[in-house]
């Protein structure tokens, strides 16, 4: 085996024999992602003879229950079809447990030791536990704790492994992350802790480092010199839908721009990895984020929009503004949309503007990051025969139509000597014919294996709060206005008029 693991990836890796241990079994996460990943692993032939599941949650349950349970939820989203019967039978016969409990309740966490004992004995799981935490934060430490009081958090012996995967969002601010880090650190040692972002497990966000850091033709360009800005946009087009208890409580920032977006922004701005393993690709996203400028109030004030959308059309239907979504305070200021103009303090990015925005009932689903480049120095045409010239940009598309878009100009055909921009596409889905994999099954596998380099290091949770923090608070004082967008427009005027005061525009993707 080589020490680069991304250059595994390209090698089939089967997971060694594991027990996965979720947290929050009878929830929407454990429906509509990890099982939907369990079975599509089985498939692949990813996951080793033996591998079992323990669902612990408070619904009562059996065994029985809790495998038909989440056969019902996986064919739900698209699963559970006849190719994967053999995969169920295999479950269903003892490979899949259940525990119902209080997570507060010491007796929860022996009667899931003792189900672990007997699936190691049964099923030659080899002490081996992928714990998963996919319940409401809130619950986080006192499922750590517990874990921690039955032993459960040090692995059995020096080949045995024990890793807690723990979702976001990590914290509700700097400080509480700060918190929740030093209760998980009690517990468990860094190299056993596995923050997912389910961005980094996108095919697509990956490739923001291939195309980087494997061509010779983009790391040049790729700086102040000849970058003018850079847009990150994470659009969706679904409102909150049922989750608008859970959505009062987070906002766009704290749901999207504190995790995903960071991510993402992390990537497109790092230096160049020595290696491409953990240490070196989490040590430059650090390297990043620090460098991200912190906002004064006054900063706060100019440099962001938040905003909450109204009743509107989106894709042909009527939708409800997001005060009348059930679950929602009918005069709530949580916001469903930000926008950020952000500088960062280093050679390469120093004044480049960053944009980034995200919303929900936006018109489009699309993640992109943009980068517009500088214009020539000297046009050595006349300006009527360049009107129709945009400044170059690389658009990496992360979702959906993943790809690379290249603007450039180009002579329009004809006798007249005129140039106007073109487009250059590349498609991910068309230049290669196998399957992706969902983010949530690289991940899990990924833990399975024991490569953390696509989950978030403590450090990296810090920074990113370090950038948000100020602005969170800004929001909670309520010192920034709350605009209104009609659901399925692009967000407010307040959000163009950022760009607009640069002499730029959003891109409308
Ligand atoms: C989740 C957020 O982390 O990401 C959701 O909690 C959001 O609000 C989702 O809808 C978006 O993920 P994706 O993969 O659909 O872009």
């Amino acid at each position: 085996m080589s020490d680069n693991p991304l250059a595994e990836a390209t090698v089939e890796r089967v997971a060694p024999p594991a027990v996965l241990v979720v947290f929050g079994a009878s929830g929407d996460l454990t429906s509509r992602k990890l099982m939907p990943a369990v079975e599509n692993l089985a498939l692949r032939r990813l996951l080793p003879p033996g591998f079992s599941v323990v669902g612990v949650a408070r619904t009562e349950m059996n065994d029985t229950e809790f495998c038909e349970h989440v056969q019902a939820a996986v064919q739900k989203v698209g699963g559970g079809g006849d190719e994967a019967r053999h995969v169920w039978d295999s479950f269903a016969s003892g490979g899949f447990r259940y525990v119902a409990g209080d997570y507060g309740d010491p007796e929860t966490f022996k009667k899931l030791k003792d189900v672990l004992d007997e699936l190691d004995e049964q099923r030659g799981t080899a002490q081996n536990r992928l714990i998963y935490l996919a319940t409401p934060p809130d619950t986080f430490p006192i499922v750590v704790q517990g874990l921690a009081r039955c032993g459960l958090n040090r692995p059995a012996n020096e080949n045995a492994f024990v890793r807690i995967v723990i979702e976001k969002p990590f914290g509700r601010d700097g400080r509480s992350a700060e918190k929740l880090d030093a209760i998980v650190h009690e517990a468990f040692e860094e190299r056993q802790v596995y923050r997912i972002d389910h961005y980094l497990g996108k095919e697509t966000v990956q490739n923001v480092l291939a195309l980087r850091f494997a061509n010779a033709i983009f790391e040049p360009i790729w700086n102040r010199r000849y970058v003018n800005h850079v847009q990150i946009t994470v659009a969706e087009s679904l409102g909150v839908g049922y989750r608008g208890g859970f959505y009062e409580k987070a906002g766009a920032l704290r749901d999207i721009v504190q995790n995903h977006v960071m991510q993402v922004l992390a990537l497109t701005l790092m230096e160049p990895p020595a290696t491409f393993d953990a240490g070196g690709i989490r040590d430059e996203k650090v390297k990043a984020l620090r460098a991200v400028d912190i906002m004064s109030p006054e900063e706060v004030a100019q440099n962001v929009v938040r905003a909450q959308y109204r009743s509107g059309w989106v894709q042909g239907s009527e939708v409800h503004g997001y005060r009348d979504e059930e679950g929602v305070d009918p005069h709530s200021q949580t916001e469903t949309y930000v926008a950020m103009r952000l500088k960062v303090d280093n050679w390469r990015w120093a004044g480049v503007p960053i944009y980034v925005r995200t919303g929900k009932y936006l018109p489009k689903r699309v993640t992109e990051v943009a980068m517009e480049f500088n214009r020539v120095p000297h046009l050595p045409f006349a300006m009527s025969q360049a009107e129709g010239l945009e400044p170059d940009a690389l658009v990496l598309r992360i979702q959906p139509d993943e790809g690379i878009t290249l603007r450039f100009g180009a002579k329009v055909p004809g006798q007249a000597f005129r140039v106007r921009s073109v487009s250059m596409d590349f498609f991910y889905g068309a230049a290669f014919l196998e399957e992706t994999p969902e983010a949530y099954e690289r991940l899990l596998l990924d833990a399975l294996l024991g490569d953390p380099t696509l989950f978030i290091r403590s450090d990296e949770v810090a920074q990113a709060w370090r950038i948000v923090d100020p602005v969170l608070e800004a929001f909670e004082e309520g010192d920034l206005p709350l605009a209104r967008y009609e659901a399925g427009t692009w967000g407010p005027p307040e959000s163009d008029a950022l760009l607009d005061r640069d002499g730029r525009r959003w891109r409308k993707p």
